[in-house]
Parts: C-alpha cells; structure tokens; sequence
C-alpha cells in the first residue's frame, strides 16, 4: 500500500470523482451554457483500460470512493464495461446523472455493486424542465427516479437552486422526503463557472433556504462528516432527509477529501483550481504517476477563489479562467 494522498493541511484524499465524457443528452444552462459546445476530441479522452489502470493506483494511494461523473456518465457507449471494471476495486463506486438512461444500466449497476446514485432534478414542473435543460426529457427522468427507488437503490437528488428560477419548488421537494426512506434531496447553492451567467444575486442561500423551509415543515438537523458537502436534515417523523450544499456561503473545505480526474485524464486538486496535472500522458508513455499525483496534492490551497472572499468581481474573473463545469463533472 502507497502512502496516502495528503495536503499540507492533513488533508487526506479517499474520493475520486472521474468525469467519463464532457458530452450530456442535456443542456442544463448553470453547466453547459451554450447549444453549439466544442466538445473534446475523443482521442483526447482516456479509454476504458486506462480509467481502470489510473483508478487501480488511486485505490492502492488510498481512495475509498469513486464516482463516475460527466458531462452524463451514461452517454459513453462503453460505461458497462467501465461500472464492470471499477465495480471490482476495493472501494465504493457511485454515479451523478440526469437519469434519462438509467433503466438501460439496472443490471450493470447492481453487478457493479453501486447502491445509491446521485441525480440532477431541478424541477417537477415539465415546462419548467424544459426551460433549465432545453431537451425533453421530464417524463423519463422521472419514470427512471421512481425505477431506481423500486429497485432499492438510494437515490439523492440534487437541485441547483436560482432565484427567479425554481426557488419556488423547494418545499414541494422537501415533501418528497417525508415518506420515503430511500430519498434524500440535496438543495445546492449555485456555483459560477466558466460562461453560466452566475451571480450573487441568482444564489438561493443556505440561510434563505433553511427560513423557506421553516414555514411549512418542522425539522431536525443530523450528524454528519467534516468532508460531507452537504449538511443534512429530517422533517420531523420523515422518512428522507434533505440537505443543503452550501458551495458559496457554508463552503466545506475543512474536510475536502476530493480528487478530480477529468475526462481527458488531468488531475485538479479542487473544483476551483485552474491548474492541471495531466496524468494520462505520462500513464500512456508508462510512466508511474504516483509522484506526479503527490505533489500536485502537495500544492493544494486551502480554499480557493470565492470561499475565501466571495466578492462577484473577484469570481467573475477567476472563474471564467476554469472550464466549464460540463468539462469538470462537478
Ligand atoms: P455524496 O457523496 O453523495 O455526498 O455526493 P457529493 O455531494 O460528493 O457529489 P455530487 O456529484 O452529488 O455533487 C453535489 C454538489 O456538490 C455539486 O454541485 C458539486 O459540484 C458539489 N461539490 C462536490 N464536491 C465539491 C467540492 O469539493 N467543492 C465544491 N465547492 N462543491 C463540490
Ligand atoms: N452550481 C452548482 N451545482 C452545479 N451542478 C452543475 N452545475 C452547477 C453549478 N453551476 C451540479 C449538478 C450535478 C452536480 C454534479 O453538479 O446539478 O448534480
Ligand atoms: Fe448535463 Fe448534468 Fe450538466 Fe445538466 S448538470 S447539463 S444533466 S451534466
């Protein structure tokens, strides 16, 4: 066993999230802003043989949970194979998706292991989702939400709160909760990124949120981790729960223990730090990685850009440097 992946800060890194593809079946505009995106060559983007030897090494550096990411996960002809491969590593594997193809994974995902899968819902209005993904797919995603919970699996959903936008659903998805166990839904500050129109003003806080959702529903806040990126919460003799990821004004970097791999193979030590390790060129030439990997964790910051000083000048203009988030996987 290699020596665990540490900052300077006595960080330890335990989950990598893999972004398969920075092509989606959506168009969500907080992500991938524009209809005519350039997308990566694909022989730019790392096969299924070298995300299963990358993840190999990350597991024998100490990573305990992978999730797939993407763009959408599931729009990579080869991601059987890849939940396959990953599903017989010594950590847990899991995915964030759109839930349009969920029903053609059942299989390959229960093979795999995978128990609880992350999804993106904005809205339940049907217009409303067409508005925010500008594709048509209301229906199936959630026909597959209700497929997944039927068979068993832990779903949580992620809505990216905007004012102006769908602010006005968060305690029709806190109903949600209360009378499933398997659901949890997870209400994320908007977070700005390279082209997607963010600023302060569209946030949705985690202190608005917390009185929104004190006018309808007695709760109870829970335990958790110090690297959870959600603080979480239980109607009171609910089911679910719900929780708040507070990206800008409750960040949790105290506790990062993220690693990012894109989908053309760099390694980024935070959502927020413009500079890359390209892993996959030295892997591909049979180089190993390991010392590569270490000392880019090495230059980790503590925080970055907005979760030390969250000035919209300052935002602006750091993080339209970054990629977009279709091209990071969140
Ligand atoms: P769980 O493991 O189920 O708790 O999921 P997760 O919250 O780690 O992952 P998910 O892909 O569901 O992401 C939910 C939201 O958290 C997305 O908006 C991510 O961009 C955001 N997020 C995840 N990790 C980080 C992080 O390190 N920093 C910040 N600022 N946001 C993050
Ligand atoms: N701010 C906050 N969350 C975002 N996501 C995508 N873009 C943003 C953004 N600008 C979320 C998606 C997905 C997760 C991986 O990241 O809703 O569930
Ligand atoms: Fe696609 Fe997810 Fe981005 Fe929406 S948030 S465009 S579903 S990758």
């Amino acid at each position: 066993m290699s020596l665990p992946i540490t900052d300077t800060f006595g960080r330890k890194h335990t989950y990598l999230r893999i972004s398969l593809t920075d092509k989606c079946n959506l168009r969500c505009t907080y992500c991938m802003p524009q209809e005519d995106m350039q997308f990566m060559p694909s022989k730019w983007l790392m096969q299924a043989d070298e995300i299963q030897a990358l993840a190999e090494i990350f597991v024998e550096m100490g990573v305990e949970k992978i999730r797939l990411t993407g763009g959408e996960p599931l729009v990579r002809k080869d991601v059987g194979q890849i939940v396959s491969g990953l599903g017989k590593l010594s950590a847990s594997l899991t995915l964030t998706t759109n839930a349009v193809f969920i029903d053609q994974f059942i299989g390959d995902l229960k093979e795999a292991g995978v128990g609880s899968l992350n999804v993106s819902l904005d809205t339940l209005k049907e217009e409303r989702f067409k508005n925010i993904t500008k594709r048509d797919h209301f229906t199936k995603t959630l026909d597959n939400i209700q497929l997944l919970l039927a068979e068993n699996f832990v779903v949580k959903l992620n809505m990216v709160v905007m004012r102006g936008v769908n602010d006005d659903e968060v305690n029709d998805f806190v109903r949600l909760t209360v009378d499933q166990p398997n659901l949890h839904v997870r209400f994320i500050e908007f977070m700005p990124f390279n082209g997607n129109q963010w600023d302060m003003s569209k946030i949705v806080s985690y202190a608005d949120l917390i009185s929104d959702i004190n006018t309808e529903f007695d709760f109870q806040k829970l335990s958790g981790e110090l690297q959870d990126t959600a603080q979480r919460f239980q109607v009171t003799g609910g089911a679910g729960t719900f929780g708040i990821i507070g990206t800008v004004t409750h960040p949790f970097c105290a506790g990062c223990n993220r690693i990012r791999l894109t989908a053309d193979g760099k390694l980024k030590n935070c959502l927020f730090d413009t500079s890359e390790m390209d892993l996959l060129t030295p892997l591909r030439q049979g180089q190993d990685v390991r010392d590569l990997i270490y000392s880019h964790f090495h230059k980790k910051h503590f925080a970055h850009g907005g979760h030390v000083d969250f000035s919209e000048k300052q935002a602006k203009s750091e993080y339209e440097t970054n990629r977009k988030m279709i091209a990071i996987g969140g």
